[in-house]
């Protein structure tokens, strides 16, 4: 089975939404592996953002998500990465499908609520980044 890494973002702990992005989880039929909620250090979200880092949204992306706690999952079901891709919704939360949790959370462009890993190396890295093996079931 495959794994991803997701965050519920700190605007979707701020509004409140964690709940109800946990429930989609279940109700897409993951199966949560690993969760923790934590507030990342600039360093952090700099070194999780690394691919990022140069484009002129980076300073501004590393604020956002050092503004609060965010929820960290790894989630197991079949085609997880593009599945929960797929449930998240486009990046850009105007052009995010209709049920899409982007759709429905996000506020900005920056502040869209969810993150999932884009491929298999990243969802290893990502997965890695939060978790110790001991935390993984
Ligand atoms: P990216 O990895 O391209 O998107 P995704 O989260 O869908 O994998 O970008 C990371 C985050 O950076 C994205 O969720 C929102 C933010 N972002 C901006 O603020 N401005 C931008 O122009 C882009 C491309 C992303």
């Amino acid at each position: 089975m495959e794994q991803t890494l997701a965050l519920i973002k700190p605007d979707a702990v701020a509004s409140n939404a964690v709940g109800a992005i946990i429930q989609r989880m279940e109700r897409e039929e993951f199966r949560i592996c690993a969760m923790r909620m934590l507030h990342l250090s600039t360093h952090e979200a700099a070194t999780f953002y690394h691919a990022h880092k140069g484009k002129s949204f980076f300073d501004s992306l590393v604020s956002f998500m050092t503004s609060g706690p965010l929820v960290a999952l790894v989630l197991e079901r079949e085609n997880a990465i593009s599945h929960w891709r797929k449930i998240m919704g486009a990046t850009d939360y105007r052009k995010a499908e209709e049920g899409s949790l982007r759709k429905e959370f996000a506020t900005a462009l920056e502040r869209n609520a969810v993150h999932g890993s884009d491929a298999e190396e990243t969802a290893r890295e990502e997965i890695a980044f939060f978790f110790s093996t001991r935390e993984r079931a």
